[in-house]
């Protein structure tokens, strides 16, 4: 094919970075997949809002079939969020073979599964780097690169927001709830940011980890989970006069006995490299057999570094179009579920 089209659910801070990227890198992504990359429509609630949008001029819509249904589009990027509503407008996308790259934690966290089925039923690629950890490609790494060995564990900071507002709360004393305004205007929050504060959003993120990296069907309610909301700039003052950071740490187990996967805040020692990972970057320790230990670093949040994951899972899935090789998904999860016992 000579232009690859694109649908485009949503038009926030992801989906204008997506813009952005497509524009800007235009040439280099037609070298890279020997089309072009066009998005044609984007699926809004409000059409009235004013966009600055650069390059061509994209059709606006306020309903998603405009989009699904539209014979022309080939990959449709989800970058809208929301959960139940989300999943029946992509399963009815997939069963309309259209390819599909998503940014959206709470849907793959919840129902993968039933977006994997389709996928595989209907051939159709399903990509989803964006949903854990930002502009890592924390996704590709523990599915291909580190395919070969057994993972056993992998650790880390896996939210932006949480990261953000523990940073500045210890470095400028700054008050909880004015860090979290400020972490929603820089787009790093969701759209209800208690997901982020409670640890919701990391719990996902870990069981997506889970899933992939141990290939066992895990649940979000497997996750032990607890938040920061009421951490005090005098709670951090104190853990840092004791010669400790706090951060909020995502950890999944898995050996013999099962997994356990849990989200807390935890004090670091200030030598500990986690400790010096700051506002809204991520890293993710992964140990494997084989391997040893790894760690991956990067920024967690925001429209540069979300979009160029987005973009490069579209970049793929163009690839994969242009080769006639679709329908080469993450494989499904292998083992059957085995939990751990977890100590309170
Ligand atoms: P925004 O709130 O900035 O954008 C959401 C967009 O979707 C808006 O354009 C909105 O329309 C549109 N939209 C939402 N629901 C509907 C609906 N039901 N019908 C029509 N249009 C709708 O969100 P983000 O761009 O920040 O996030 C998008 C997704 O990416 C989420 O799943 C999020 O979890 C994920 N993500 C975000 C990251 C980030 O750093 N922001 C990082 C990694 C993942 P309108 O413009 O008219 O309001
Ligand atoms: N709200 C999320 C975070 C966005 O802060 O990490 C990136 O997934």
């Amino acid at each position: 094919k000579d232009t690859i089209h694109v649908g485009l659910l949503g038009l926030g801070t992801v989906g204008t970075g997506v813009i952005e990227i497509l524009h800007n890198n235009k040439e280099s992504i037609k070298h890279k997949t020997g089309c072009e990359v066009k998005v044609t429509k984007a699926l809004v609630h409000d059409l009235n809002k004013s966009r600055d949008l650069p390059g061509d001029k994209v059709e606006l819509t306020d309903s998603y079939e405009d989009i699904t249904n539209d014979e022309d589009i080939d990959v449709i990027v989800e970058v809208m969020g929301g959960i139940d509503h989300t999943l029946d407008v992509l399963l009815g996308a997939i069963e309309n073979k259209k390819h599909i790259v998503s940014a959206n934690k709470d849907l793959v966290a919840e129902h993968g599964e039933e977006l994997f089925d389709a996928a595989v039923r209907n051939q159709t690629d399903l990509y989803y780097e964006a949903s854990v950890a930002g502009g890592i490609p924390i996704i590709r790494s523990i599915v291909d690169g580190l395919s070969s060995d057994n993972i056993r564990k992998m650790m880390g900071i896996v939210n932006g927001t949480t990261n953000y507002i523990l940073t500045k709360m210890s470095q400028d004393g700054s008050d909880f709830d004015d860090v979290l305004k400020e972490a929603q205007d820089l787009g790093f929050a969701e759209a209800d940011p208690t997901a982020d504060v409670d640890g919701l959003d990391a719990a996902r993120k870990m069981t997506i980890l889970s899933i992939l990296g141990f290939s066992m069907p895990t649940r979000l309610d497997d996750v032990k989970l607890k938040g920061i909301r009421g951490m005090s700039t005098a709670d951090i003052a104190y853990a840092d006069k004791l010669g400790y950071t706090i951060k909020l740490i995502g950890i999944a187990e898995h050996d013999e006995e099962g997994i356990a996967l849990s989200v807390e805040p935890s004090l670091l020692p200030k030598s500990h490299p986690l400790s010096s990972v700051n506002d809204e970057y991520n890293a993710v320790y992964v140990y494997g057999d084989a391997v040893g230990e790894t760690m991956f670093y990067g920024p967690g949040a925001g429209k540069g570094p979300t979009a160029t994951a987005v973009v490069s899972d579209l970049i793929a899935v163009v690839k994969n179009i242009q080769l006639g090789t679709n329908g080469n998904n993450y494989v499904h999860p292998q083992h059957e579920r085995k939990l751990k016992t977890q100590a309170d």
